[in-house]
């Protein structure tokens, strides 16, 4: 029996193409495993109204982790006319799949690694070395929202919050209200694992992305928490900054963070951020992490413009294929891989089209191959 049980989730789009991509590595890499196929993306919610199929769930929980490569989401009116026809008019819903995998697992832990390889024509800078922990499953993507603003809770909003006498005189129908929900808990385990991945590889900070000064029960929760979580880790220290400026002190001195940890919307915004400095969509991997399973993708979506062409950049998925290694804790494979992705960027002979080459995905996953 192999070491580990892996699922392999390609989705549909240019997820095809990565994921063709992370096999040849996978190979040479010769990893102790048994890959399953598994379905995920569009063409299961065209065919059978649910885009993360029961069988899928099962087999995910039967698998050590999975590799996600990329799926297509359309909007409802949309994704209503693609069903098939004997799906239509069942009141059938599309939710995200990704979203809905971060639920079911818990994978509380967004990891986003942003480093620059040197030689990378896209690098905003050669120095850069970000690591974006972004929560996961709470905040503004909790999906606890409403439009109209239901009565009952108006009414009570409006006798327990003073700040209410703003919408005074505006008609429930016309107020949405989306909720930023955290827990102690939730903001405890997500500030410890950027501390804990800080005293493994040895930084000297974690720096604290949030905005207390202004939204201060959810943010205020969460630099209280980050203090106490601090007070653990004597040789690191905690920055505290407010999103806003730290978006503006990204770009004017990237170098001088290492560490970030943020909630959900905030850690989602500066982690593209982060993304972009170091090269942007085709360098852009990340972990999806919980206590027991994970998984592991690039940041950039299906590209369906491009899909079958095999002509994107695979780096994103194959440093997602090196998230998984250290997790699983194959950290020789998984640094093996990252200094063969290097490698090849820096000789700069197989680059794909947005490096300004002509390369094809399978041949710049096969140069990163030749390296290891
Ligand atoms: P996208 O990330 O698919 O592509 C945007 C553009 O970025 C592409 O047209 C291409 O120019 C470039 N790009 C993306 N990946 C690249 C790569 N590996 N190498 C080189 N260039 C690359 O985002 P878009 O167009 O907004 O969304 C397309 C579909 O993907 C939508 O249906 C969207 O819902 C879905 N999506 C899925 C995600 C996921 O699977 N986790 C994440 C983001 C979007
Ligand atoms: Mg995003």
């Amino acid at each position: 029996m192999a070491k580990y049980r892996i699922a392999l989730m390609p989705g549909d789009g240019i997820g095809n193409d990565v994921m063709d991509a992370a096999k040849i590595v996978l190979d040479k890499l010769a990893l102790d495993a048994e890959y399953v196929n598994t379905d995920i993306g569009w063409e299961f919610w065209c065919k059978e109204g649910e885009p993360l199929p029961v069988r899928t769930i099962s087999t995910l929980k039967e698998c050590d982790c999975a590799l996600f490569a990329a799926i297509t989401s359309k909007p409802k009116e949309e994704a209503a006319r693609e069903l098939a026809p004997e799906l239509q008019d069942k009141g059938l819903v599309y939710r995200s799949p990704i979203v809905r995998l971060r639920q079911v697992f818990d994978l509380y832990t967004n990891l986003r690694p942003c480093k620059a390889f040197k030689g990378n024509p896209l690098n905003y800078r050669d120095d850069i070395d970000l690591v974006v922990f972004r929560e996961n499953t709470q905040g503004l993507y909790s999906g606890v929202e409403f439009h109209p603003l239901p009565e009952e809770l108006r009414g009570v909003l409006d006798i327990l919050s003073p700040n209410m006498t703003a919408f005074q005189g505006i008609a429930s129908a016309d107020i949405a209200l989306s909720t930023r929900i955290f827990t102690r808990q939730g903001c405890q385990r997500i500030v410890r694992r950027a501390f804990e991945y800080a005293k493994q590889f040895g930084y000297s900070s974690v720096t604290l992305v949030e905005k207390p000064n202004v939204i201060r029960e959810t943010s205020g929760l969460m630099v209280r928490e980050a203090r106490k979580i601090a007070a653990e880790y004597p040789g690191i220290e905690l920055w505290e900054t407010n999103v806003d400026a730290m978006a503006m002190w990204l770009i004017k001195n990237p170098q001088n963070y290492g560490v970030l940890v943020s909630s959900n919307m905030f850690g989602d915004i500066i982690s593209d951020l982060a993304a972009q400095l170091v090269g942007g969509l085709g360098f852009a991997a990340s972990g999806n992490i919980g206590d027991n399973f994970a998984v592991f993708e690039p940041t950039h979506g299906s590209a369906p413009k491009y899909a079958g062409q095999y002509k994107v950049n695979p780096t994103a998925m194959i440093l997602a294929t090196k998230l998984m290694l250290d997790w699983l804790g194959e950290t020789e494979m998984g640094t093996r891989l990252e200094q063969a992705v290097a490698r090849t960027i820096a000789e700069g002979k197989v680059c794909t089209y947005d490096m300004g080459g002509n390369s094809g995905t399978l041949e710049m996953a096969q140069a990163i191959a030749d390296r290891l």
